[in-house]
């Protein structure tokens, strides 16, 4: 007998010990917001299927048909027996709805990236990657054989950096580079390709697409596009980002999936007649793969015929008005985000956390998997909350009410969610204060609305007369949150952050037997420093510090001002530069503290 199973054992168990272990769940139910899982509804924040499509009558109705004429399989590969006209059918639509002369669909996104890349370049050639490209993008420049670069993500100085490089090396024949051409140079000149997503899939940022065709141009580079989360929902004609950013024409080659916002299942790659005719000649993933079941791609025409639509149009833009709701409601809970898409993230940081962190909501029964390295780097472990456009206002109200209440706001998550200075200081622990110089923002949360409750509401006050008694800490002031509060201090010599810190968890786990828990954030900043020490004032410091919320429109202004209107908040709103930024201090000092008003706050 082999010893397999004892040593793939011990790599389950590591993955077990590391938050890493992956396991299926089996869903009842049909793609939609709700979903049915072991015999219970769960409010599915986890979909690409961005505008609802995946179990749409229209879809099921053209899949129906094509099934009763067509069959189950396609029998085999296209290019041997497998190229049924539905397939024809829908490259005709995809090319007529991305604005390109031809259309070439694979088994899958993956597929597509893996084929295109590794058929359009080999050794000899370059590929320049977003360090957050897809894992099918990567595995598609790994099997093509060229030289991989990789550049952080976004950054456009490091991709100019490469670029240069590349260019230098092919001309000077670099020995690293090219130990073999793939064809006579006089047919075949070296090549630079960079391939980058749009909508990036676990962020949801958006690539500075008109820098990088810029660059690529200056450079004689080609540029690749993968528009799998873009399709459909960006843009006048709902293209995707290229359209948006207007240089749809500059691109050579754009990649998109039948599996996000169009419902299906299929990847499909757009450009010129030429380009398709290469990939169906070269790329593997398409040759030696059998053809996606007929039904699929009657479907997904179906739902590029619906895209294109005015239906489909009024689809996307319910779904940016969902997309708007759930981000503001987390911004209001205090949890921010860069996102530009309806991909949403909140960062856990650890592994476990962020399992644990899934498993709460799930317990409220909203599903929201955690994503965990290697999909993420290690240490950014998320939840991927995705809304879509068959969510409901209730469906997000419900959502964001268990965010609130479940949303371990715990050091660790604190870390990921602030800027660096704050997190070195934090790491290291030893910050040398002196009274007045440092300042401390502390968080305390309960996990649930602070002033929706009691029981919450005297946990928080009695852990703030704490501070205020504590001979060592001088208390500034407070921020009340809808989940937890911000509390400023200012340490008196002698005392560090870290002895802070677990002074105040002693005591806090002494008073409260239940789940609490406390982060601390450094204000190092010396302009703060300045602002704070001159003015000796908290509201100064807040409206200078990085940890108040960043209102960088007016629309979103003019909402915090209406959710501090219906809260029992006290309202400090100022403009700074082009930022708005709202404080909710109570006073610049000690003394001034409104007590009487935090505890009558929480009617
Ligand atoms: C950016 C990106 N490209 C490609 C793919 C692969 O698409 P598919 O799921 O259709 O294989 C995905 C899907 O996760 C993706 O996020």
């Amino acid at each position: 007998m082999s010893n397999l199973d004892d040593q793939l054992g011990a790599e389950l168990d590591r993955a077990r010990a590391e938050g890493l272990y992956r396991a299926l769940r089996t869903v009842d139910s049909a793609q939609g917001p709700r979903i049915v899982i072991d015999g219970r509804e769960f409010l599915n924040f986890s979909s690409n299927d961005y505008l609802g499509l995946a179990n749409d009558p229209l879809l099921k109705h053209a899949a129906a048909e094509a099934i009763e004429k067509y069959g189950v399989g396609a029998g085999s590969s296209r290019l041997v027996c497998g190229n049924l006209q539905p397939y024809e059918e829908l490259e005709r639509r995809l090319a007529s709805f991305k604005g390109k002369e031809a259309a070439i669909v694979f088994g899958s996104g993956y597929a597509a990236n893996v084929g295109a890349i590794s058929a359009l370049v080999g050794e000899g050639d370059v590929v320049i990657l977003d360090k957050l490209d897809h894992a099918s993008i990567i595995d598609g420049a790994r099997q093509s054989g060229a030289t991989i670069r990789v550049y952080p993500h976004k950054n456009l100085r490091k991709l100019e950096e490469i670029l240069e490089w590349a260019v230098g090396a092919i001309s000077n024949r670099d020995p690293n580079l090219s130990r073999m051409q793939f064809a006579p140079t006089n047919v075949r000149r070296p090549r630079i390709l960079i391939v980058t997503e749009t909508v990036f899939s676990m962020d949801g940022d958006l690539a500075p697409l008109a820098e990088i065709v810029a660059l690529k141009e200056t450079h004689g580079a080609w540029l690749m596009i993968d528009e799998a989360h873009a399709t459909g929902l960006y843009a006048t004609n709902r293209r995707g980002l290229a359209e948006a950013a207007g240089v749809e024409d500059k691109v050579e080659i754009t990649l998109g999936t039948l599996s996000k916002a169009l419902g299906c299942a299929g990847g499909f790659v757009v450009g010129s007649q030429t380009l398709i005719d290469v990939l169906r000649n070269r790329a593997r993933s398409l040759i030696y793969s059998t053809a996606l079941p007929p039904t699929v791609c009657a479907a997904a025409a179906a739902a590029v015929d619906f895209v294109m639509s005015e239906e489909g149009h009024q689809r996307r833009d319910q779904l940016w008005r969902n997309v708007s709701a759930l981000k503001n409601g987390l911004s209001t809970l205090g949890i921010q985000n860069e996102s530009r898409s309806p991909i949403i993230p909140i960062i856990i940081g650890d592994e476990s956390a962020a399992v644990e962190t899934s498993r709460q909501l799930c317990e409220r029964g909203i599903f929201v998997p955690a994503i965990r390295f290697p999909t993420v780097p290690k240490g950014k472990a998320r939840l991927r909350v995705t809304v879509t456009a068959a969510h409901t206002a209730e469906d997000i109200a419900v959502f964001l009410a268990a965010v609130g209440a479940n949303f371990i706001r715990d050091p660790q998550t604190v870390k990921q969610n602030v800027r660096p200075p704050h997190q070195s200081a934090l790491r290291t622990g030893r910050v040398s204060i002196a009274d007045h110089s440092y300042f401390v923002t502390a968080c305390i949360a309960d996990r649930r609305p602070v002033f929706a409750e009691d029981g919450a509401a005297r946990i928080v006050i009695g852990s703030l007369r704490w501070l205020r008694d504590q001979e060592k800490i001088r208390l500034l002031g407070f921020v009340v949150m809808p989940d937890h509060v911000h509390v400023a201090l200012a340490l008196r010599e002698g005392w560090t952050l870290e002895r802070v810190m677990q002074s105040f968890k002693r005591h806090t786990s002494r008073q409260i037997h239940r789940s609490y828990s406390v982060g601390a954030n450094c204000i190092r900043d010396p302009h703060m420093e300045k602002v704070a020490t001159e003015s000796r004032s908290y509201e100064a410091l807040w409206q200078h510090s990085y940890h108040d919320h960043l209102l960088r429109d007016r629309t979103d202004f003019e909402k915090r001002l209406a959710y501090m209107h219906d809260n029992p908040v006290r309202k400090g709103m100022v403009r700074h530069g082009q930022d708005y930024h709202y404080s909710t201090a109570h006073a610049d000092y000690q003394n001034e503290i409104d007590w009487a008003w935090l505890e009558g706050g929480r009617e």
